[in-house]
């Protein structure tokens, strides 16, 4: 287990030294799981790998960004994963639809870039205009190319834990970034309690199965959870997914347990400050929480940093099947 919890840390700031411990961020900044920097690290070595493939095999991987509207969001999130990508030595190709276009159409692209033999991986960015159904075109990407592992192949093969060799998972980036977060803090996870709050198809569920995978004994809470708390109070490592400002308190947290926050909620700025502003929080109350917890992610700078880097990692194991290469371990 993490190191036993002291709400009574000393302030033992040296001289010259500026450190405000009155904030918990500074006070226990041992506790904070940095992944951000873990991401840097993980895309460094991502780079490393796809220079040596290219060398070895003159294979560069190809990542296909499928945008089909202007939701201001989902934009800034296409742009991020393009540019990570072309850092890596991925080539990233743009595919941006208007808003009105049809699903026959986007299934048509989807096909399209299935039959390119340059496109390694195919990201279709999620929420779709209303006139698409998500599982229409999600079902039309090859499993193969799939590399944000919702197709249901990919589904079928983590869920009976089909993880190596040429037919392996490709697994969905941000719980699979969230396991590489508690294994680098924790080491090995079996037999620990883990409760994973939220049961959707692209965080919860796939979460819960790599947890299962790990041997932890794994609990999946929802919103129909009688006595979410005291099933909180039981985990060992606490996966927040739930989309819901701060809703895991202090008082819902075991001493000592890792705490991984998925949640990236906008809220207004603290009173006081201008009522124009926003800042982003998790769904556990943070600066609470890492009182009592042994390790934690922030928001942001802890899961969100995983989920792109991730995404990569998952393009070069594509490239590297499809092309009878063994994928680096990441
Ligand atoms: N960091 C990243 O890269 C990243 C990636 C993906 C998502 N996210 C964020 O993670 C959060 C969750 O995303 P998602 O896509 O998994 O959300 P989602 O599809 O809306 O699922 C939310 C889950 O939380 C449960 N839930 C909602 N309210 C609850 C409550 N009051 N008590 C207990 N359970 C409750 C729901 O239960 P029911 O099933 O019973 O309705 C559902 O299973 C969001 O804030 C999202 O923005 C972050």
């Amino acid at each position: 287990m993490i190191e036993a919890v002291s709400n009574n840390s000393a302030d033992a700031t040296g001289p010259g030294e500026r450190t405000n411990m009155s904030n918990p961020r500074e006070r226990y900044a041992d506790r904070v799981i940095d992944g951000k920097g873990f991401a840097e690290a993980l895309r460094g070595r991502i780079g490393k790998n796809i220079a040596a493939i290219n060398k070895a095999h003159g294979l560069k991987p190809g990542l296909a960004v499928v945008l089909v509207g202007d939701d201001p969001a989902s934009k800034v999130y296409v742009r991020n994963k393009e540019k990570a990508a072309a850092e890596a030595g991925i080539t990233a190709t743009d595919h941006r639809l208007d808003a009105s276009t049809g699903q026959a159409e986007l299934v048509a692209l989807v096909e399209q870039l299935n039959s390119d033999p340059a496109v390694h991986g195919i990201l279709v960015q999620l929420p779709l205009p209303d006139q698409i159904d998500p599982n229409a075109v999600i079902d039309a990407i090859a499993p193969s190319k799939d590399v944000d592992g919702f197709h249901v192949i990919n589904t079928g093969r983590l869920a009976t834990s089909q993880m190596t060799g040429p037919d392996a998972a490709l697994v969905p980036c941000t719980p699979l970034g969230c396991r590489m977060l508690l294994e680098d803090r924790l080491g090995d996870l079996s037999g620990m309690n883990a409760v994973v709050l939220g049961r959707s198809n692209i965080v919860g569920k796939p979460m819960a199965a790599l947890l299962t995978q790990a041997s932890c004994t794994v609990t999946v809470a929802h919103s129909r959870t009688k006595d979410l708390a005291e099933v909180c109070r039981r985990a060992d490592i606490l996966v927040a997914a739930v989309g819901r400002p701060q809703m895991v308190r202090r008082d819902w947290i075991k001493p000592g347990a890792a705490v991984i926050d998925v949640g990236i909620n906008r809220i207004a700025a603290p009173s006081g400050e201008d009522p124009d502003k926003t800042r982003l929080v998790g769904d556990v109350d943070f600066d609470a929480a890492i009182e009592v917890a042994g390790a934690i992610t922030p928001v942001p700078g802890g899961v969100g940093p995983m989920t792109i880097a991730c995404l990569l990692a998952n393009t070069v194991t594509a490239a590297c099947r499809q092309n009878g290469i063994e994928p680096p371990a990441w």
